[in-house]
């Protein structure tokens, strides 16, 4: 396949930016789109040109890593995966493909495709732990009798990778979706429990210090997210934040 791609360049986080257009040729429909992208920085790099930045790591769909926006859709058009499971054979030869960074004032650009997603890191850090022994006297997990129901929901939440689809697609760039995921997974386990309270308002609290906007249910998010978070967990996090506030 030969395709043209309209690639958000950007030198560094005070740099203006634009589109800047790039031919890429001889691509497999069995390469994986960040392989796509490979062959493109091998070209331009064979042309002395800069290569474009893009993050990426696991390549499996595990890390989070790889934030692209895709034809105006967060990880591309194919549904469930993330940009690096994402295959040319969803693209046709001869296509325009516009790939572009994360957009939210959260998310500064760093350089080109490479956005700065920490304020994820720093809402996990406000409330995204426990305290409970988890080394030497560990309690016996066969002790601690949870509900099938609750443990299923509570690794369903847990798969969130951090990846920040939700936020990329969301018209008022809410990391809504995230913030229930990360409260969910604890507040559904008697392990959560201890700091639960304290858990919701300051996740929430730091989820507004950082700058993400308000959720409007939409449900963009629940659509775009590589791995299933569903908005139901956004309505037990609003549960947890109201019965937390009571309390205090
Ligand atoms: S909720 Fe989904 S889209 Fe949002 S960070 Fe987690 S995995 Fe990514
Ligand atoms: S590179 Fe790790 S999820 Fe895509």
């Amino acid at each position: 396949m030969n395709l043209t791609l309209k690639i958000w360049r950007q030198k560094g986080p005070k740099d203006k930016g634009q589109m800047v257009d790039y031919k890429v040729t001889e691509i497999s429909e069995h390469m994986s789109f960040l392989e796509m992208m490979d062959v493109l920085n091998e070209q331009l790099v064979a042309k002395d040109e800069s290569p474009v930045a893009f993050d990426h790591d696991c390549r499996e769909g595990i890390c989070g890593m790889c934030s692209l926006h895709i034809n105006g859709e967060a990880h591309g058009p194919d549904r469930g995966i993330t940009t690096c499971q994402l295959h040319m054979r969803m693209f046709k030869d001869g296509d325009t493909i516009t790939i572009e960074p994360w957009r939210a004032n959260a998310f500064p650009v760093i350089k080109d495709l490479v956005v700065d997603r920490m304020a994820f890191e720093r809402i996990q850090q406000a409330g995204g732990y426990i305290s409970v022994n988890t080394s030497g006297n560990t309690q016996d997990a066969n002790a601690l009798p949870i509900s099938k129901h609750d443990a299923d929901e509570a690794m369903d939440a847990a798969a969130c990778i951090g990846c920040g689809a939700c936020v990329a697609s969301c018209k008022n760039s809410s990391a809504m979706l995230f913030v229930a995921a990360k409260v969910s997974q604890y507040a559904l386990l008697p392990q959560g429990q201890v700091e639960a309270t304290d858990r919701v308002l300051n996740m929430v609290k730091q989820m507004d210090k950082e700058g993400f906007g308000n959720c409007t249910n939409t449900g963009a998010c629940e659509v775009e997210c590589p791995k299933g978070i569903s908005l139901e967990n956004i309505a037990r996090m609003n549960r947890e934040y109201l019965v937390a506030s009571l309390k205090g």
